[in-house]
């Protein structure tokens, strides 16, 4: 923020969201403008007060209609804090669990803008060397228009050439195979994820529930969508197929399954 920015000139309009440790997400008016502001205080524990001193510095180097806009921080006597864009429609997630509590299954157009939307996002970072390495639905925000951008990049990693990635990070549920397993893994985590999301969009359920119920034992296939069922393309299960690969080398690039005709079709980009 700029040097006359005066933080006790910030009114708070809602909470948010509430970490451990006295951390927070709250939505504020400044004058006749609304931020969202994310606190930590300066006490909390290291790996929470290191996610957002990430962030910053992560979101602080990006710049797309895809990715949470960032306005810059300030310091209180008693916390760190960031100022966000505020995406009025909250996150995929609670549209997810409104849509499975309605039983209200998405249509194709709807399902492939949302795909196209956190692509997008995912195509930008990985262009900047960034790899998300948290992305799931809790960190997708809708905004008003109700186009989705990609937030919470306190797992993120700015990759440098040779760099090797063995630290497990990320929520399980949306966990890459090599990243649980602690093997090498790069750009190609964030696939795995955005493959599950959309598996999510299609069916309305995690691929994998049974399976992570169950103890991971059964031999691994990748889900089927009930494309007929559901009057969806069958070009929905070859982007499962694409993104849902246990082996990375197997696993596409997002560059390659978004220069697929089949794909752009889907998404309306032939022209
Ligand atoms: N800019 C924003 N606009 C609207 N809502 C937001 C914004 N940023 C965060 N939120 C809400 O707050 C929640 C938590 O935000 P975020 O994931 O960035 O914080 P976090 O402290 O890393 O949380 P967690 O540890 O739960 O991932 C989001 O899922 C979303 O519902
Ligand atoms: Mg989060």
């Amino acid at each position: 923020m700029n040097c006359q920015f005066d933080p006790s000139a910030l009114q708070l309009q809602a909470l948010l969201a509430e970490g451990c440790f006295g951390s927070s997400v709250a939505l504020y008016r400044y004058f006749d403008q609304f931020f969202v502001i994310k606190t930590i205080p300066y006490n909390s524990p290291d790996y929470a007060y290191q996610a957002v001193l990430k962030e910053h510095t992560v979101l602080s180097q990006l710049n797309h209609p895809r990715i949470i806009q960032y306005f810059g921080y300030f310091q209180t006597p008693i916390s760190w804090n960031i100022m966000l864009e505020f995406a009025d429609r909250g996150n995929l997630a609670t549209f997810l669990e409104r849509r499975i509590r309605d039983g209200a299954f998405l249509n194709q157009h709807t399902i492939m803008a949302k795909f196209g939307d956190i692509a997008d996002g995912l195509i930008y970072l990985h262009f900047r060397n960034v790899i998300h390495r948290d992305l799931k639905p809790a960190n997708v925000l809708i905004c008003v228009d109700n186009r989705l951008k990609l937030a919470d990049f306190g797992m993120s990693k700015i990759m440098h050439e040779d760099d090797l990635n063995r630290t497990i990070v990320g929520t399980p549920l949306y966990m890459a195979p090599e990243v649980a397993r602690g093997r090498d893994y790069d750009y190609k985590s964030d696939v795995w994820a955005l493959g599950i999301i959309f598996y999510e969009l299609c069916m309305l359920e995690h691929p994998f529930m049974e399976r992570l119920v169950q103890g991971l034992k059964k031999k691994f296939r990748v889900p089927r969508v009930a494309c007929e069922q559901h009057g969806l393309s069958p070009t929905m299960q070859m982007l499962c197929d694409m993104m849902i690969q246990v082996d990375p080398e197997k696993r596409w690039t997002l560059e390659n399954i978004l220069k697929q005709q089949a794909v752009q079709q889907l998404l309306n980009r032939t022209d």
